[in-house]
């Protein structure tokens, strides 16, 4: 085969290249027959250029070009021209120009595609996902993927310039308990024995710290087999970090630097710093949940004491019971039909609040089934507490806290994207701080560690761990932009007794401790420097930074909902031979 020449790409050429004479090679766009003249969109990875085929210049070569379908492949030779008067192109960065060709070489044919490699495809994701990389073929994905390199690289320079180094941990591991099921891999060598795939390099890069290397980094692969959902993937990578003789400030500090480094450079945005900050009470007060969006208001207001005097038993009864009533104002919504706001209390259902309580706010008084309940004086002052003005619906959840929190944190964004309240421009971060220690767990009857098992408690709380452990908070931090958790981390525990205290308040026997966290309770014997780190999770980072929400959108090769590949077909079937090395019984075979 001829050598392939290309001196240009598609996508850059510009009116400073008229005359010239390039090499170009790429994609069949689309063929257009027009009088005589053959109009190629020919497409490489930085954009779509016109060439023309024209019989009078070179009858060959546009022969040649008749046969030339969607998605071949070809290299082409001419000169670059102005296009003609009324047929410049304002929507293409090359409408300017197109290149009058007179040598074609096709390189590969190509079958019809299963669907337009254009942006704006109808064609459904499950097709998409199996022709991957045909999808992947579609400028805004390749922008999407772009991106993603761009952040990566960003972080690593500004790690790198930080003196962080880049470690790799292993993938065949045991169990690191981040809160999800383990992927398991067995030992052939090891019959009935497992390796299980990381949830995170936690136990590893603590025990670099130890190890003495101050500052690690990776950007690396972590397993979860938990639920999926849109921000969610089995195997996702995280911007893993930890550092040595530091303190929550001082990680706080760096990592904003980090970001504020990473939007300019991917978004050409200056981030203002110091990131807000709340505490993990007030985060949850106000918003209902840890990773609030804060590009809009419609905060929660607690209006259980003047709730309890009224003569609704659905208020009073929660209140007695514990529970709180909480609610908020909906600008300009008191216009909703009975139809609207049955719609609504649905939406309040799917977080098991058992209704949706609502006052409309009108000229000179208040609309509601529930009004009559009331004090005239009661409903004034909870218009006042909610701020509401004439023309807003009051809504109201009562139950225990939890589902009071979760339903209106819902609606809270429901409402904010259905009045278009959110602004998509802004990049809001906010740091959540002051998280307990421990949360109860109710199933299990007993303490679960909120962050993970290797947490220190905040100075000063050591002393509740034995006392009064719901009170104990944790030196544990996370990040939050526009309403994702983009990341995590805590100053650790680098004391031995410590760590026993906290396994031991976590229900973990000595003995299984030892079995599960050995390595890690040994290497703190042996001078642990007091450290801690954080990791982000660079697949949310981007989804949030290219302005899609669903994270398939920045994973090259992505899984279902259902944790499948469907261009692969992964997960599959294994020969019974393999199962039989691995003595592993096997499964019934599938009809
Ligand atoms: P954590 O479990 O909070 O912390 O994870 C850190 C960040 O990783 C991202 N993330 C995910 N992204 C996509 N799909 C998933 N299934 C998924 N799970 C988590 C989130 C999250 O904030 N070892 C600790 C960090 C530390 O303490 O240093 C850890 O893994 O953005
Ligand atoms: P009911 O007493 O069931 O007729 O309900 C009267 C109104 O209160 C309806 O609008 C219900 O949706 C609402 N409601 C019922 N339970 C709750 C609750 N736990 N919190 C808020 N509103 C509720």
């Amino acid at each position: 085969m001829a050598q392939i020449k290309r001196t240009h790409t598609c996508g850059e050429l510009r009116k400073g290249d008229i005359g010239k004479v390039v090499h170009l090679a790429g994609w069949v766009q689309r063929r257009r027959d027009h009088g005589g003249l053959i109009f190629i969109d020919l497409r490489d990875r930085k954009g779509i250029t016109q060439v023309v085929f024209n019989p009078e210049i070179d009858g060959t070569t546009h022969e040649k070009a008749h046969e030339l379908r969607s998605e071949y492949v070809i290299s082409v030779t001419g000169r670059v021209e102005a296009r003609p008067d009324g047929t410049v192109n304002p929507n293409l960065p090359t409408g300017e120009v197109e290149v009058l060709i007179n040598g074609l070489e096709l390189l590969n044919t190509a079958k019809t595609p299963p669907f337009m490699i254009e942006d704006n495809t109808d064609v459904g994701e499950m097709t998409r996902l199996k022709y991957r990389y045909l999808d992947l073929r579609r400028p805004a994905l390749q922008k999407i993927l772009f991106m993603r390199h761009a952040i990566a690289k960003t972080v690593r320079r500004f790690l790198d310039d930080q003196g962080f180094v880049d470690v790799e941990t292993p993938f065949l591991t045991k169990s690191t308990p981040e809160g999800a099921r383990d992927y398991l891999v067995p030992s052939r060598v090891n019959p009935g024995s497992f390796f299980a795939l990381p949830q995170s390099p936690q136990l590893f890069k603590q025990l670099l710290m130890v190890a003495g290397f101050e500052r690690y980094y990776q950007i690396v692969k972590c397993f979860r087999d938990e639920d999926l959902r849109a921000d969610r993937q089995p195997e996702f990578t995280q911007i893993d970090l930890e550092m040595s003789f530091i303190d929550r400030e001082d990680i706080i500090a760096l990592m904003e630097e980090m970001l504020a480094t990473v939007m300019k450079a991917a978004k050409g945005i200056d981030i203002a710093r110091p990131f807000p900050r709340l505490g993990y009470q007030e985060v949850m007060d106000r918003y209902g949940c840890d990773k609030p969006d804060t590009r809009f208001g419609l905060e929660l207001n607690d209006v259980s004491e003047l709730a309890k005097g009224s003569d609704f038993k659905v208020f009073t009864a929660a209140v007695e019971a514990g529970g709180q009533v909480k609610g908020f104002a909906a600008p300009g919504m008191a216009g909703l039909s009975r139809k609207e706001l049955d719609d609504l209390t649905e939406e309040a259902k799917i977080y098991k609040a058992k209704g949706l309580a609502w006052i409309k706010v009108v000229d000179g008084g208040y609309e509601s089934p529930i009004a009559k309940f009331f004090k005239p004086e009661t409903i004034d002052a909870i218009a006042q507490k909610f701020g509401a003005k004439p023309g807003d619906l009051m809504i109201f959840v009562a139950d225990n806290p939890k589902i009071v929190a979760d339903a209106l944190a819902h609606l809270r964004t429901h409402i904010a994207q259905r009045l278009g309240m959110i602004d998509e421009s802004k990049y809001n971060f906010l740091w959540v701080t002051d998280f307990p220690l421990l949360e109860w767990d109710e199933e299990g009857r007993r303490w679960a560690a909120m962050h993970h098992p290797f947490t220190a408690p905040m100075d000063g709380d050591e002393a509740l761990m034995d006392s009064d452990p719901s009170k104990a908070r944790a030196k544990a931090y996370d990040i939050v932009l526009n309403g994702y958790e983009i990341g995590g981390g805590s100053i650790r525990i680098h004391r031995q007794d410590v760590q026993k205290k906290m396994f031991e308040l976590l229900g973990i026997s000595e003995e299984d401790a030892r079995l599960k966290f050995g390595f890690l309770l040994d290497a703190l014997e042996y001078g642990a420097p007091p450290h801690g780190g954080i990791a982000f999770g660079l697949d949310r980072i981007t989804m949030i930074l290219a302005g899609t929400d669903s994270i398939r959108d920045v994973i090259a090769f992505p899984k279902t909902q259902k944790a499948t590949c469907l261009m692969s077909e992964a997960p599959s079937r294994v020969a019974p031979e393999q199962l039989l090395e691995l003595q592993i019984a096997a499964l019934a075979p599938v009809e």
